[in-house]
C-alpha cells in the first residue's frame, strides 16, 4: 500500500513527519487508519501535559441494591428479579461478553491469559472454566447462550487457535464470536508517535472501552439483535469465579430498565485495587483506585465502615440497545486514561524507564453516559476471585484456593461431611450453581470427603 498524498500532508500538519522517513506497505496501512485530526488535541491534552484526574467536590459513595435485603419490599424485589432473569434466559435473551484483550503483563504469562491453566486439580484454563459453565448453564435454561470473546490484534489468532485445537472447547461453531478491540498508537514524551520497527507502529489495545465500538464494527450487534439478545452478561478473562450468567442480576437490570448495571463488592480494605463506585455531578462512575485521593479511600461513617466501600470486580449487565445506541455515530467518544510505560521502539529496543504514554480507555465510563444504572452489591466468595499476579494477593494461588472453597462450601450445602485437607473442584461442566451441586451428590450418593482427598466431581 502507498502512503496516499492527504495522508501524507495530514501527517506533516500533525508535526509527525518522521513517520514518512520509511517506506512500508504495512506501516503505511496503519497510518492510513489513524485520525490525524484527532491526534495533536490528543497529544497535548494527554502527553505532553500530564491530565489531572478531577474529583468533583461533591463526590459521593453510590447507593446500591444490598446482598441481604434489609425489609420485606427489597426481599420481594430480589425474588422478582430472580424469577424474571430466569425467565429471560428461558427465552435466549442473554449473551456472556468476555473481555480477554488484555496484555497479562502482571501474571508473566506469554500466551492469552484465558489459556492459563487455573483449575486447581484439573489444570483447567480461564477459557474452559467459562465454556463449560455456558454450556451448563445453556442446558439449565434450555435455550443457547452466545458468547462472544473480544480479543486484541496481539492475541486474536492465538485464541482462536487455542479454541480450534481443543474442539471449540465443547462449545457449538456458531456460539463463540470473536472481535477485535481497537489499538492505540504509543506516544514518545516528545510528543511524536513511537515506532516499532520501520515496519510498524508501536500499537497497543486500546483498554476495554474499546469493546463498545468494537461490537458494532464487527457486526456482533447486528447478530445479537437478529438472535433476539437483549442483555449482556460482562465478565473479564482473569475471574473463573464469576456466575456467566447471573439471573438475579440480570432480572434486577430488566425490572429496573437500567442500561448498564454493576456488580459491588465491599472492598476488604481503603486501598485495595479496585475500581470505587461514586457519584460525581449526579452520576454514577467508576474512580480506578489508583485514582481516588487517599483522604477519600480513607474517610469513614460515623459507625467506623469505609464511606467508599463499594469496590467493581468488573461485572456488568449491558442492554444491547444501550450499546446500540452509544455507537449508532459509528464514534464512541470515552475519556481517555493515561498510563506511562517502557515501550520497546526504534532507537531504544529495552527501555529501562517510562519512555512513552499508551492511551486506553474503559467501558466503565460508559456508566456516566446511561440514563439509569443500577449497582448490586455481590457476594465475593461467590463470584471473584481474579487472576493478576503469580502469587499474593489477586494471585493464582488465591485464585484456586477460592475456587476450592466455593466448591467445598456447595458440596457442604449439599450434605456432604468433609474432612479437612481435601482439595476438590466441582466441573463446571455439571455445576453452574448450589442447585446442581445438590443433584450431582444425590447422583453420586456422595457422604464424605476424607482427608487427602484431591478429585474433580463428577470425574
Ligand atoms: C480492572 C478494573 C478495576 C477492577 C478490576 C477488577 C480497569 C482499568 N480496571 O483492573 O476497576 O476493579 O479490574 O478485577 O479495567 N482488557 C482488554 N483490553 C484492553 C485492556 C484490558 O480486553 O485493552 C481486559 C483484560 O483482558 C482483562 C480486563 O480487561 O480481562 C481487565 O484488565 P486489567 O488490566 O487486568 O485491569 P485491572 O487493572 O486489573
Amino acid at each position: 500500500m502507498k502512503l496516499p498524498e492527504e495522508i501524507k500532508s495530514a501527517i506533516i500538519a500533525a508535526g509527525q513527519e518522521h513517520l514518512l522517513s520509511y517506506d512500508s506497505a504495512e506501516l503505511a496501512a496503519q497510518l492510513c487508519a489513524i485520525d490525524w485530526k484527532a491526534l495533536p488535541e490528543l497529544i497535548t491534552n494527554y502527553v505532553l501535559r500530564k491530565p489531572e484526574v478531577s474529583i468533583p467536590d461533591d463526590v459521593k459513595p453510590a447507593p446500591y441494591f444490598p446482598l441481604v435485603p434489609r425489609n420485606s419490599a427489597e426481599e420481594e424485589r430480589k425474588n422478582a428479579a430472580f424469577a424474571k432473569g430466569e425467565e429471560l434466559l428461558k427465552q435466549g435473551k442473554v449473551a456472556c461478553l468476555t473481555v480477554a484483550g488484555g496484555q497479562g503483563t502482571r501474571l508473566g504469562f506469554d500466551a492469552p491469559k484465558g489459556t492459563y491453566p487455573i483449575g486447581p486439580v484439573s489444570g483447567r484454563t480461564l477459557f474452559e472454566y467459562f465454556a463449560q459453565s455456558i454450556a451448563r448453564a445453556e442446558e439449565k435454561y434450555g435455550a443457547p447462550i452466545k458468547w462472544y470473546v473480544m480479543t486484541s490484534a496481539l492475541n486474536r489468532s492465538a485464541t482462536e487457535k487455542f479454541f480450534r485445537e481443543r474442539n471449540n472447547l465443547g462449545l457449538r461453531e456458531d456460539q463463540v464470536f470473536f472481535f477485535t478491540q481497537g489499538t492505540m498508537p504509543a506516544i514518545g514524551y516528545d510528543g511524536k508517535l513511537l515506532l516499532a520497527s520501520s515496519d510498524s507502529l508501536a500499537l497497543s489495545p486500546d483498554g476495554h472501552g474499546g469493546t463498545l465500538l468494537a461490537l458494532r464494527k464487527s457486526g456482533a450487534l447486528d447478530q445479537m439483535k437478529k438472535d433476539g439478545i437483549e442483555y449482556i452478561s460482562y465478565f473479564q478473562v482473569d475471574n473463573p469465579l464469576v456466575p456467566v450468567v447471573n439471573p438475579l442480576f440480570i432480572g434486577m437490570h430488566a425490572l429496573e430498565n437500567s442500561e448498564m448495571s454493576a456488580i459491588m463488592l465491599a472492598k476488604t480494605n481503603a486501598f485495595e485495587k479496585l475500581g470505587n463506585f461514586c457519584i460525581c455531578n449526579g452520576k454514577l462512575e467508576i474512580i480506578e483506585y489508583s485514582d481516588l485521593p487517599a483522604e477519600l479511600a480513607e474517610s469513614r461513617n460515623p459507625d467506623g465502615s469505609l464511606r467508599f466501600i463499594s469496590g467493581s470486580p468488573a461485572i456488568h449487565v449491558i442492554s444491547r440497545t444501550f450499546v446500540e445506541q452509544l455507537t449508532a455515530s459509528g464514534r464512541l467518544k470515552l475519556p481517555w486514561h493515561r498510563a506511562d510505560k517502557k515501550i520497546p521502539c526504534i532507537g531504544n529496543d529495552k527501555p529501562e524507564t517510562p519512555n512513552g504514554v499508551k492511551l486506553e480507555s474503559f467501558i466503565f465510563d460508559a456508566l456516566a453516559l446511561a440514563g439509569k444504572t443500577l449497582v448490586l452489591e455481590g457476594n465475593r466468595a461467590e463470584m471473584f476471585a481474579p487472576t493478576k499476579n503469580p502469587t499474593g494477593v489477586d494471585s493464582v494461588e488465591s485464585c484456586r484456593e477460592m475456587l476450592i472453597a466455593r466448591d467445598l462450601r456447595r458440596l457442604k450445602a449439599a450434605g456432604v461431611a468433609v474432612e479437612d485437607n481435601v482439595k476438590v473442584e466441582l466441573s463446571p461442566r455439571r455445576v453452574f450453581d448450589d442447585a446442581d451441586a445438590i443433584e450431582v451428590v444425590k447422583e453420586l450418593k456422595l457422604a464424605k470427603l476424607t482427608s487427602g482427598t484431591n478429585a474433580v466431581i463428577p470425574e
